[in-house]
């Protein structure tokens, strides 16, 4: 890609690796986080990092100004009010960054970390803040923004081949299961470099079985949420 790809969330458990990969493919990666402390401890070398926080749009405009793709994998808060509420990083951190990204007409890939079960308001996690409604709202403001964007929704998070080495893509946050913080990573990096994942939203879950063959393949059997954005 000509310009930086910036991973907000980069410092994270997702994030981190999604640095690592694009920084195996010679991207130069800009993070954003809260946490200098944090991002020197787990950030690749050769990775930029620029404090941030999402809920502060005048952090954002440097980091994003230009950017040629953005990786959204914030962890929300679960407070009901508050600044750590769920609406501040879940809807208007992905407002804020948007925004940012798209300054001087600039028009990024968006890939956003959303969550199974984020189209299910009356799943007892809703109870935290509206977690679930604010993240499929913030979903929503992306799929609407006219951008290529995916958006991708994990199952539980591990960090063990404990639920298996195959990948499952599902759509229509029907399904349930564990999946690696790697194949997460790895969905959202194979997505930026795939046409076929462009406006799409799907579930990934790992099952028994062999490690997807092809990403390519694999994206390409998803449904579009409509006619993505230069693919008509
Ligand atoms: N746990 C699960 O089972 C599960 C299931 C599905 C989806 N997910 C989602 O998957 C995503 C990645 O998870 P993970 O394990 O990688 O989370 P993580 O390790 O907690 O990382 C979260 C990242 O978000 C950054 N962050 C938090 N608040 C921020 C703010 N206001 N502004 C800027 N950056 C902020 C953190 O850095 P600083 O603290 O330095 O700001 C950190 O880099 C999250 O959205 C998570 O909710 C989790």
């Amino acid at each position: 890609m000509d310009n930086p790809v910036v991973v907000v969330g980069g410092s994270g458990r997702v994030g981190r690796i999604i640095v690592q990969r694009l920084l195996e493919r010679r991207e130069s990666v800009c993070a954003i986080g809260r946490s200098g402390h944090r991002a020197r401890r787990h950030l690749a070398p050769g990775a930029a990092f620029i404090e941030g926080d999402v809920r502060a749009p005048k952090t954002l405009k440097a980091p994003l100004a230009g950017c040629s793709a953005v990786v959204y994998c914030v962890e929300p808060g679960t407070e009901n009010h508050g600044p750590d509420r769920p609406e501040t990083t879940m809807y208007q951190g992905v407002r804020n960054v948007l925004a940012a990204a798209t300054a001087g007409a600039n028009r990024p890939h968006v890939v956003l970390v959303s969550q199974l079960h984020a189209t299910h308001q009356g799943h007892p996690l809703n109870a935290y803040g509206r977690l679930l409604s604010w993240r499929f709202a913030g979903e929503d403001l992306l799929r609407e923004s006219g951008l290529p964007y995916t958006v991708v929704r994990p199952g539980w998070l591990i960090d063990d081949r404990a639920a298996g080495h195959r990948v499952r893509l599902d759509q229509g946050d029907q399904g349930t299961g564990q999946v690696t913080r790697d194949d997460v990573a790895e969905s959202c990096v194979q997505a930026l470099y795939t046409p076929a994942a462009r406006g799409v939203t799907f579930e990934i879950f790992n099952e028994p079985g062999t490690p997807l063959p092809s990403w390519g393949a694999a994206f390409g059997a998803l449904s579009w949420d409509r006619t993505p954005v230069g693919l008509t």
